[in-house]
């Protein structure tokens, strides 16, 4: 049986979020330079969004740039920004066609102007799409985006929009940057890194997490096919126990 028939089509995870890792390593290994490695992921990238489209996935998020790249070298920042607004531009047309929205997520007033219009443009062309929803999280750190949060509910409160004792999670939650994505049910990292570096950290809570030691350029559609197996094999209990969940399906 190929992996994809192994899968549930029923039980599929409805958001998925990936912690795209291991460019610089594959190209090392190649011996090519790191930007190789990323414009490598680019393709891993595309196919992921193709697979888990077809396949009925609704929401696929990917951590594209933390806020902590800033921080390496300023020529492959730069490249970064050049394959993103290079990237969204040549698949404008494939997310129309295959009915995909793009949203993204995190500081993107600090990206580059150029990075930010391409990206304002594909949003704006694909807003009604239905099928999946592509989010790219930008200058996206889980700190950043809390600390926004914190910063927004107080002006509210100062302003008196919002009144400190009707805060609940919810209300919370939608001054977060995800505030209209479901959170996720299954978070990836590639290249065996064991960390969650900083991405979505509330809304992870209850997400399963799976670990794979491929480098992200090597990620293609049989490794996301047995990222979805294995979380279909768990037993997610929200806090309550094995047995109430049986009793539950009787
Ligand atoms: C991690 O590999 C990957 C990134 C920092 C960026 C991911 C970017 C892409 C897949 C391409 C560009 C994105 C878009 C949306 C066009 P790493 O460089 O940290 O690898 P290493 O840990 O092996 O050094």
């Amino acid at each position: 049986m190929d992996l994809k028939s192994a899968i549930d089509i029923t039980r599929l995870p409805s958001h998925v979020a990936i912690i795209m890792d291991g460019n610089g390593r594959w190209a090392k290994q190649k011996g090519f330079e790191r930007n190789v490695g990323h414009q490598n992921g680019v393709v891993a990238l595309s196919e992921i969004v193709e697979v888990a489209s077809e396949l009925g996935i609704k929401y696929l998020t990917l951590y594209a740039f933390s806020t902590e790249n800033w921080n390496r070298p300023k020529e492959e920042v730069d490249a970064l920004m050049s394959l993103l607004v290079e990237t969204i531009h040549k698949e404008t047309d494939r997310l129309i066609e295959n009915d995909l929205r793009l949203m993204a997520i995190g500081d993107l007033k600090s990206l580059p102007d150029k990075c930010h219009q391409q990206l304002q443009d594909t949003i704006n062309k694909t807003s009604l799409n239905k099928k999946t929803t592509l989010v790219l999280a930008l200058s996206y750190s889980s700190k950043w985006e809390i600390l926004n949060a914190v910063k927004a509910i107080s002006k509210d409160i100062n302003d008196g929009k919002l009144d400190i004792d009707n805060i609940s999670y919810e209300i919370f939650s939608s001054y977060l940057t995800t505030a209209s994505i479901p959170d996720p049910e299954l978070l990836i990292r590639t290249s065996g890194e064991m960390r969650i570096s900083n991405f979505l950290l509330l809304q992870i809570a209850y997400s399963e997490l799976y670990f794979t030691d491929v480098l992200w350029p090597d990620f293609r559609k049989e490794q996301f096919y047995k990222a979805i197996i294995d979380f279909q094999k768990r037993e997610r209990r929200f806090g309550k126990t094995s047995e109430q969940l049986s009793n539950n399906n009787d």
